[in-house]
């Protein structure tokens, strides 16, 4: 290996270095690959502190002046996309600041006191997740109010409720698309709250210890928002939880939009044909004309997979990491980025599907009413109208059920001398509850099925989910 002058050696932090880095060394080092997508945050973040820094007088207000207005040109050419990216600057940190001192000279060798990277990518890396948690929040919203919507439209259809993927018993398709906006609202919760733990400053935590100038951490805290200084200087650094517990919410996230898409998947077969989806969101095949395909359902069915790995992943990365900071740290951000923008694109894609789907009444009602759906209804009946015990009632509603089954009809279609051969004391009456429509609107209990409560549901939603402020 050749000898080469200190010049080439990181310009940054390359004071006792005398050789470049190994091609290689770069390769693995270097993080500008992905992390420029934290400069608009780097950018905030190091206005803050210069800010602070002035404020405290351990820079001058000139300087600070400087190096914001150099800031703020750096970030212009970042939106602009004219920034250029160094990979042997290594990360976005030491681009951002290199940059700054081709823009404005040595003020800008004054920006980093006081400071690390240590804390700069922690602070950094807060921010982003927070502005995306903030947009997913609201995405998440907007999806919940299309659900509410379409519920109150179809707060009357009947469709098979399923258990086991067997009909089970009858509910409202308004009362099945209100679970999900229970689910996602549990989700919206989760966000949150991890929103309220992350909302604490690292900066100034400076590279594990603190820092010997008298810096002014609840003023930097303060301008970027946040609800005070991290307390614990290598906690401040070393803390990743805030990235975890985002994306263990939003796998729980992707595992619900998952089980949605599934459902949409089945219901489109034309073995069902629950539902129909426009030519907006659904794709033709190269070689069977007929095809219609539900690939966008697919698509978030799937997302799941690489969403709930970044998780994964970065369990793995911080298992066993001793304090503070360690380089495999780095390994945070791909996994997290890739995740939290996919989220982000499945809860748009599946807002765009429950928009444009169309159930098939028709399809959806004849399907509630098959599979002896309700049974269960006649065994209620039992027990109110004759008094007996609810497993007795099962009992004999069990040999109806045979009784129907083994003369191919339905339960409302059954003769009434065939019931009262199981048990006499069946009525003519007990026809009103063995329609699929009767079926729901018997089921009015809190949280039930029937249309009335499912409309009341859908509307006290849809009044929450209009007037709530979006803060994405
Ligand atoms: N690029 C680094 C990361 O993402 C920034 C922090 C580097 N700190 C250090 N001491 N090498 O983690």
């Amino acid at each position: 290996m050749t000898k080469t002058p200190a010049s080439d050696a990181n310009k940054m932090w390359g004071g006792r270095f005398s050789m470049s880095p190994a091609e290689i060394m770069q390769e693995i080092n270097a993080s500008i690959g992905f992390d420029k997508a934290l400069a608009p945050q780097d950018v905030r973040a190091s206005k803050a502190h210069a800010a602070m820094l002035a404020a405290q007088g351990i820079i001058s207000k000139d300087d600070a002046r400087k190096i914001t207005a150099g800031l703020d040109r750096i970030l212009g050419e970042i939106e602009a996309g004219t920034f250029e990216f160094s990979r042997a600057l290594e990360d976005v940190h030491m681009n951002v600041e290199s940059r700054l001192k081709q823009l404005v000279g040595d003020p800008a060798g004054r920006l980093h006191t006081a400071r690390s990277r240590n804390d700069q990518v922690a602070t950094d890396f807060r921010l982003f997740v927070r502005d995306w948690i903030d947009g997913a929040e609201a995405a998440l919203a907007d999806l919940q109010l299309a659900l509410a919507r379409k519920a109150d439209a179809h707060c009357d259809l009947v469709m098979p409720g399923f258990t086991h993927l067997q009909p089970a018993q009858p509910v409202t398709f308004g009362h099945h698309l209100l679970a999900y906006v229970e689910m996602l609202g549990r989700d919206r919760g989760r966000l949150a709250d991890a929103r309220k733990r992350l909302n604490e400053c690292p900066l100034g935590a400076a590279a594990l210890a603190g820092t010997s100038f008298p810096i002014d951490r609840h003023m930097t805290a303060e301008a970027l928002g946040f609800d005070r200084p991290a307390a614990n200087s290598l906690d401040a650094v070393s803390d990743r939880d805030f990235v975890l517990e985002t994306l263990a919410a939003a796998a729980i996230t992707a595992v619900h939009l998952s089980r949605f898409a599934e459902e949409i998947v089945i219901w489109l077969t034309p073995q069902f044909a629950f539902v129909r989806l426009s030519d907006r969101f659904t794709t033709g095949s190269s070689i069977m004309p007929q095809k219609r395909n539900p690939d966008a359902a697919e698509l978030v069915r799937a997302k799941v997979g690489r969403i709930a790995a970044a998780f994964q992943s970065l369990l793995v990365v911080m298992k066993g990491l001793p304090l503070t900071y360690s380089k495999d740290m780095q390994e945070d951000k791909e996994v997290t980025f890739d995740a939290l923008a996919s989220l982000r694109l499945a809860i748009s894609a599946m807002t765009g599907i429950v928009e444009d789907l169309k159930p098939n009444a028709a399809a959806m009602g004849e399907a509630a009413g098959s599979g002896f759906s309700t049974a269960t209804d006649l065994a209620d009946w039992i027990v109110r109208s004759l008094g007996l015990p609810f497993r007795d009632a099962h009992h004999i509603t069990g040999r109806i059920v045979a009784a129907a089954e083994s003369s191919g009809v339905a339960l409302d279609r059954l003769p009434l001398e065939v019931m009262r051969e199981m048990h006499p004391g069946i009525t003519e009456d007990v026809y009103s509850v063995l329609s699929v429509r009767n079926s729901v609107k018997s089921r009015a209990s809190y949280g039930g099925t029937a249309p009335q409560n499912v409309r009341k549901m859908a509307r006290a939603w849809i009044k929450r989910l209009e007037k709530a402020p979006r803060k994405g």
